[in-house]
């Protein structure tokens, strides 16, 4: 099949990708020229765990096409995915002004028939918006007898596990109202799902809930155990021991239940902040979900409140070390990082702030600038330091030199955001973790 993918993200760039590895010719869209650029010479803008090979290997076979024109492709494509940003606009909405915008072009356009597919996170009723946008466009046009249709395919990949996800998915979710769109999107998808075909077909406003749906429980899990941890430090509980023994239980299961320094990254708080602002419009409030924003909010502090009590207030001057950027490890990506939020109140405090992360130094860099220094690796991070802060849980942490990090640092304080270290391989440090 022929395939348009506007977009070149995380999500944009990873689907491409793996869309063209299953045989489909994909023209991969951005208005971003720069990125477009350096696709064209074969460097990837993100880090994401084998998607340069990918990538090569698609364009080295003649499947994979990167361009900054929509116009230019529109014609050669049965179907055109949106997997532009939704970022979280000043009310806590979905931003959709990127997603209208591809709408508008694909209207101005479009010359033959096309299924046209949501795959960006977006509330319920965008589908209709953009087919909106795209009927009025193509009246402006005199075109109105032209027939498209749209539908709705959230996506649900990893960063940091995306093409595994992409290529071995869970279930696919399609909302469409249109026999042509389901049988295009049957198709497309055939391949990956050969044997165990897991397309979910229901309609288009269930399949644009389901995203939210999903990432309000994943954060629901993650702030409830955060604030378990926090009565565990009172009762004196174990958070861990708590993990394993309700865990077990089939029903609840193990996976996203691990305290920590809050969650991040560039879908959770958005698209849980996007799902409360869904309901206000609605004249409803979504009660739960508020206080996992709440309760995160507040986890994404614990660190240096743990830091500042330890040294009874007296941090102007100190030098600390963090350890992890990324909102989650195997990424580059810094949104809504627990890390940032740290940070900003470690430099708040007059404290000076030595970081590394193995990928996402960077895209740091682009923020901080010279407000703090950037290590070359773990060890020098931690010289004369008088805290260490572990808040991305990258493999390369796991088993340092303890000997030499605690003999390296003015004071061996290490404060665990991520509850990987064991106790009793810490002797000489002073170990604070979550819960
Ligand atoms: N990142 C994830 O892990 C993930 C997972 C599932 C769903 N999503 C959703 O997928 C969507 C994309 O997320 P992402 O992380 O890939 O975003 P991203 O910010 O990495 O990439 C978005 C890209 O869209 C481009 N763009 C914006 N407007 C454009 C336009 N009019 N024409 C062409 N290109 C345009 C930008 O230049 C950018 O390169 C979001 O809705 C997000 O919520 C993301």
């Amino acid at each position: 099949m022929n395939i348009a993918i506007v977009g070149v993200g995380y999500v944009g760039l990873v689907s491409g990708a793996c869309f063209a590895e299953l045989g489909s010719t994909v023209y991969c869209v951005d208005k971003n020229l720069q990125k477009i650029e350096a696709l064209k010479r074969g460097e990837i803008p993100i880090y994401e765990p084998n998607l340069e090979r990918l990538v090569a290997h698609n364009v080295q076979g003649g499947r994979l096409f990167f361009t900054d024109e929509l116009s230019e492709v529109l014609d050669r494509v049965e179907i055109v995915f949106i997997a532009v940003g939704t970022p979280m606009a000043s009310d806590g909405s979905a931003d959709l002004s990127y997603v209208m915008s591809v709408a508008q072009t694909i209207g101005e356009h479009l010359n033959h028939y096309v299924l046209v597919v949501n795959k960006s996170t977006v509330p319920v009723g965008t589908a209709e918006q953009v087919r909106t946008t795209i009927r009025n466009a193509l009246a402006k046009r005199g075109c109105e007898t032209l027939r498209f249709d749209v539908a709705s395919n959230p996506e649900f990949l990893k960063e940091g596990a995306a093409i595994e996800d992409f290529m071995k998915p869970d279930r696919v979710v399609v909302g469409t109202d249109s026999e042509q769109a389901r049988e295009l999107m049957t198709r497309l998808y055939k391949p990956m799902l050969l044997n165990n075909f897991r397309v979910l077909f229901m309609d288009i406003p269930s399949a644009e809930l389901t995203k939210y749906a999903a990432n309000a429980m994943l954060a629901t899990r993650i702030s409830f155990m955060n604030e378990l941890a926090n009565l565990c430090e009172k009762v004196g509980a174990d958070i861990s021991a708590i993990r394993a023994g309700i865990g077990s239980d089939a029903r609840i299961g193990n996976r996203f239940l691990y305290a920590g320094c809050g969650y991040g990254g560039s879908c959770l708080p958005k698209d849980v902040s996007a799902l409360i602002a869904t309901a206000r419009e609605n004249n409803m409030s979504l009660q739960l979900l508020e206080a996992v924003q709440s309760v995160n909010q507040k986890q994404k502090g614990v660190l240096y409140e743990k830091f500042v009590s330890h040294y009874k207030g007296n941090v102007h001057g100190k030098r600390v070390a963090v350890w992890g950027l990324a909102f989650k490890p195997e990424t580059d990506d810094l949104r809504e990082a627990p890390a940032l939020y740290l940070i900003d109140q470690l430099l708040e405090a007059g404290c000076h702030v030595r970081v590394y992360d193995p990928v996402a130094m960077p895209a740091a860099r682009i923020l901080f600038k010279d407000r703090i220094v950037y290590a070359q690796d773990i060890y020098e991070t931690v010289e004369d330091a008088s805290a260490l802060f572990h808040v991305t849980e990258w493999k390369e942490f796991r088993m340092p030199d303890w000997e030499r990090v605690r003999t390296l640092m003015k004071a061996p304080l290490l404060i665990d955001g991520r509850n990987v270290f064991d106790s009793s391989q810490l002797e000489g440090f002073y170990y604070l973790h979550i819960g």
